[in-house]
């Protein structure tokens, strides 16, 4: 006779999804996870056998939305034989283009905005129930019901199963800077924080389910918090809001690691950079995307900083420790940029040596402010500058992997190679990608390695 346990388990349905993007989306499919843990799915690792496809799709640069149909098309294939198969479509392509694409894409089940994350059960079941394709798009009126305070409060472990470890825990949802080449102030809606106390029941949460590093996460984390002293949600010390949260969070016991993305550099402050001389769980890396190394370029993006205050953060970050590892994002082609403004990229990547670099072409985004700008550049001039930047970035993160080899570093062990059993990866706390060999499951440890071999994208090491 089956167990009542077996029963349960037999009516457990599969979810695979597929995600996109930044680390927001990355948050956002654990915590659709979450969601559907309750309304028993457990994850599965291929299409071919879920019962729920759910893509968590990217709108940053284009090609974004061509991505999604043709990976739609291929579903269409298996929906064609497994016409219980349901599809959903999460992300920022549908905020941005949602519905248009369920017009043209109509054997979509659910699509649904990353401001609406949280109706995903809700979604499923009003599309079983009516068999009528469901759109949800938008932003909650009321802040209190933005969609990552109502997914905190659901408050259970992933079932991503994946690098549980290191975590991410959204801080603010939304941005209002409007850098002009940008699309998420459109795709996810103003900027709004999430209460400290929600961000610290989250945060132990995870610490209680096997986590030991916490990544906090928002479009722009320095400015966390602007919205409740406004209003008097929250009083700050004269360090400011972020900087409270940070100190807060860093003094859970059973944290290892703090982490923290993304920083513009116009709220950088100078207590936020003094805190990593202060607070050895921050380690000794920061993410400071700057975009570009040309003042009228900078201007012309609204960044709101200039080089030489970008510089001056730098400054700040190496007063704290002189070899704190740097990583930027850097665009190469916006409208107008002259072979001169680009050399002046170059020239703040030489100066800075960066650990490493995001360096993309610049995308023309439909809404945005850049796309209206009337001095577009050739397609093959930025692909030749993305090149001789590619060129000159490797060649410093290489230099700065090789003068790792014949160091101790201390390693918090993330995960398991899927390709080479027994070797296992983690990162040292100025965030570079160590991987040993061990014959013990070594994750979630954080222990002193030998650096002996390097390359452009990892170090090999020995364990002590
Ligand atoms: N909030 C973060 C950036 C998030 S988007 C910040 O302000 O730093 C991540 C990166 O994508 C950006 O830093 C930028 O380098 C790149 N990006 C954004 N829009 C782009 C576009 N239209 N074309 C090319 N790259 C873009
Ligand atoms: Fe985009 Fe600028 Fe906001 Fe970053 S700060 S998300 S680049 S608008
Ligand atoms: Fe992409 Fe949306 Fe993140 S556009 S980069 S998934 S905020």
């Amino acid at each position: 006779m089956d167990t009542p346990t077996k029963d349960i388990e037999a009516v457990k349905k599969r979810v695979h999804v597929e995600t996109w993007g930044c680390q927001m989306n990355v948050a956002d499919s654990e915590n659709m996870l979450a969601l559907l843990a309750k309304e028993n799915y457990e994850l599965v690792h291929e299409p071919e056998n879920a019962d729920l496809v759910l893509l968590n799709t990217c709108h940053i640069r284009e090609k974004a939305r061509h991505k999604v149909v043709s990976r739609l098309g291929r579903l269409k294939q298996m929906k064609d034989i497994r016409p219980d198969m349901r599809i959903a479509v999460a992300g920022c392509v549908v905020q941005a283009e949602g519905k248009k694409l369920a017009q043209e894409v109509p054997y979509v089940d659910v699509w649904l905005g990353p401001g609406k994350i949280d109706e995903l059960p809700n979604l499923l079941k009003q599309n079983e129930s009516t068999a009528h394709q469901q759109l949800s798009i938008g932003f909650h009126k009321e802040r209190e019901h933005a969609a990552i305070a109502e997914v905190s409060r659901s408050q259970i472990p992933t079932i991503s199963g994946k690098n549980e470890v290191s975590r991410y825990v959204n801080i603010t949802q939304g941005c209002d800077n409007f850098c002009t080449f940008c699309v998420v102030p459109f795709t996810r809606g103003r900027e709004i924080s999430r209460l400290p106390q929600d961000i610290m029941t989250e945060v132990q949460t995870l610490l209680d389910d096997g986590a030991e590093e916490v990544t906090l996460l928002g479009q722009n984390v320095n400015s966390y918090g602007n919205d409740f002293l406004k209003n008097g949600k929250i009083v700050a010390s004269a360090e400011g809001a972020f900087v409270d949260l940070l100190k807060s969070v860093a003094a859970l016991p059973r944290l290892k690691r703090l982490r923290f993305t993304t920083s513009n550099p116009h709220d950088f402050t100078r207590p936020l950079a003094d805190l990593f001389a202060s607070e050895p769980k921050m380690g000794r890396y920061m993410h400071l995307p700057v975009q570009s190394g040309d003042d009228v370029i900078l201007e012309r993006m609204r960044r709101k900083v200039t080089v030489a205050e970008y510089y001056e953060r730098i400054a700040w970050l190496r007063e704290a420790h002189s070899d704190m590892a740097i990583s930027t994002d850097l665009i190469v082609g916006f409208p107008g940029e002259t072979e001169e403004q680009f050399q002046g990229t170059l020239d703040l990547v030489e100066k800075v040596r960066f650990s490493f670099v995001f360096a993309f072409k610049y995308s023309s985004r439909k809404g945005t402010a850049a796309a209206r700008f009337p001095d577009h550049i050739e397609d093959a001039v930025a692909t030749e500058r993305l090149a001789r930047l590619n060129v000159l970035q490797n060649q410093i993160t290489l230099a700065q992997n090789d003068a790792e080899i014949g160091k101790d570093r201390e390693v918090l062990f993330l995960y398991e190679s899927r390709k080479d059993a027994g070797h296992y990866y983690g990162r040292t706390e100025h965030f570079r990608l160590v991987k040993v060999a061990s014959n013990r499951d070594i994750v979630g440890k954080m222990l002193p390695v030998k650096i002996e071999s390097a390359n452009k994208t990892a170090l090999i090491g020995r364990l002590l």
